[in-house]
């Protein structure tokens, strides 16, 4: 009787074990990436919902309710659901605002994402490595993508640094009068630009003396390489994925690769499913993790963030909709052999320990002058006001004399701008 009972019992047991054991498998996965998540909340390099914002609401965050919007790639609820626990906003101005409003452009960008931050409990303003560890919402940070936004000023780029933005992606997908841009043909601006100019070297080591984090995102390779030689402090990409997975000009070649790692930086990649597929049509986690897998073996899993790109673009990929599905990536790298210790690294650690390198530097560089260089005639136009050049005809003195002057001589360029202004828009 006993051995009966045991027998049914062990029966019961075998059956229960063969039904569920595919299924806990799967699903065992799926609990430790989520405790390791809950351990080491994601620090996300890149997302453009702010520019969504000033896109679908104008900025005026009275018309909506940030934790549920779902026309957008993010809301809270999303992000709380992702295990984000910091996310750099990116305060992104298009390049054809390049010497005209893009500063003001970026200001108005950076006051949505303060006021955003500052009236959701769920969010938390931070401005250093030390407040992103001891926040308990989603740290806010913000970064600048495109150095068209600083206007050739680096007053202009100190101000900003004030206000709180933490990173500077140094070109989008125009060059500036200082720095290439990876991209071809979409704008005319500066095309004899190669890589960094002396002033372009110049912003790279004020950054540094700032304490500002240096992308590479969107930059052409000769500025890429440039910059990872110049700088003193560990630089970041912080939306790109690798050229050898799909050769697509936001991606980062090996050599460029192996220069970051010996830089100690970090790449954070990119979801974005034309960078990562190359036009393929199936994208899904697998094409993700393939650029993970490759990077790691050219560069070491120490050099490897995340940086969505999420309301940036349009596509991304099968499994990866929206800012709640970060945790099916880590799923899939646990899948495939990636340990605890490199996923907290890729979520958290890596982009920590470069942060506070950035602000070691910093500390160290506390006595060196306060950059100065300028560049005028580059960036020279008929709407700029300029109080330098005093020159000997009343007509020009100091350019404060305009309310003096014949309206034609004045006003006539500046109606230009402002009627070229309003055909081509920003
Ligand atoms: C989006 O939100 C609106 C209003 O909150 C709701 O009516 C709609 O069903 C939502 N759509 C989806 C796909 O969740
Ligand atoms: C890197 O710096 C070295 C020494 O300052 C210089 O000789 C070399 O040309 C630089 N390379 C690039 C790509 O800027
Ligand atoms: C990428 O590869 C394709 C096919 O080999 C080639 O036609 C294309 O020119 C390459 N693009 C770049 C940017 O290297
Ligand atoms: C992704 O798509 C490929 C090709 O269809 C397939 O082999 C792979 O299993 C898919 N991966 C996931 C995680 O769905
Ligand atoms: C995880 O992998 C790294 C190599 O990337 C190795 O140095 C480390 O010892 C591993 N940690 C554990 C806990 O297995
Ligand atoms: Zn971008």
């Amino acid at each position: 009787m006993e051995m009966m009972r045991n027998m049914a019992k062990l029966l019961w047991l075998l059956r229960f074990f063969s039904d569920i054991v595919p299924f806990s498998c799967e699903k065992s996965m799926r609990d430790r990436a989520i405790e390791l998540m809950q351990d080491a909340r994601l620090i996300d390099g890149h997302n453009d919902f702010v520019l969504q914002l000033r896109i679908l609401y104008q900025n005026k965050l009275s018309r909506v309710n940030l934790r549920e919007l779902n026309r957008t790639h993010t809301n809270l609820v999303k992000l709380q659901a992702g295990y984000v626990g910091a996310q750099f906003w990116s305060v992104y101005v298009l390049c054809s605002a390049q010497n005209k409003d893009a500063v003001r452009l970026t200001l108005e960008q950076i006051d949505v994402v303060k006021r955003m931050c500052n009236s959701y409990e769920e969010l938390e303003l931070v401005m250093t490595s030390q407040g992103i560890s001891d926040s308990r919402r989603i740290a806010c940070l913000i970064g600048i993508e495109g150095g068209h936004s600083i206007d050739s000023s680096l007053a202009t780029l100190r101000m900003y640094y004030d206000l709180g933005v933490r990173y500077m992606t140094l070109t989008h997908s125009c060059n500036t009068p200082w720095s290439e841009s990876s991209s071809k043909g979409i704008h005319n601006f500066y095309p004899s630009v190669i890589g960094l100019t002396a002033f372009g070297q110049e912003v790279v080591k004020e950054m540094n003396r700032l304490g500002m984090l240096i992308d590479l995102s969107h930059t052409s390779y000769s500025t890429a390489k440039a910059a990872l030689n110049i700088s003193k402090a560990p630089v970041i990409f912080s939306h790109s994925s690798a050229f050898s997975v799909c050769n697509h000009s936001r991606n980062v070649p090996d050599d460029i690769l192996q220069q970051l790692r010996k830089n100690r930086g970090i790449i954070m990649v990119t979801f974005n499913a034309d960078v990562l597929a190359c036009g393929r049509k199936v994208v899904n986690i697998s094409t993700l993790a393939d650029h993970f897998d490759h990077i790691k073996e050219i560069a070491g899993s120490e050099s490897i963030g995340v940086g969505g790109d999420y309301d940036g673009v349009e596509r991304f990929p099968k499994g990866l909709e929206d800012v709640s599905k970060y945790p099916s990536l880590i799923e899939e790298l646990l899948r495939r052999g990636w340990n605890e210790t490199e996923l907290k690294g890729v979520l958290r650690e890596n982009f920590l320990r470069v942060f506070r390198e950035v602000e070691n530097v910093r500390n160290a560089f506390a006595e060196m002058d306060v950059g100065e260089s300028e560049i005028l005639q580059e960036v020279q136009n008929s709407c700029r006001l300029d109080l330098r050049k005093p020159q000997p005809q009343p007509s020009r003195s100091l350019g404060f004399t305009s309310a003096t002057q014949p309206f034609s001589l004045t006003l006539v360029p500046c109606l230009i701008c402002i009627m070229y202004h309003k055909i081509y828009g920003v």
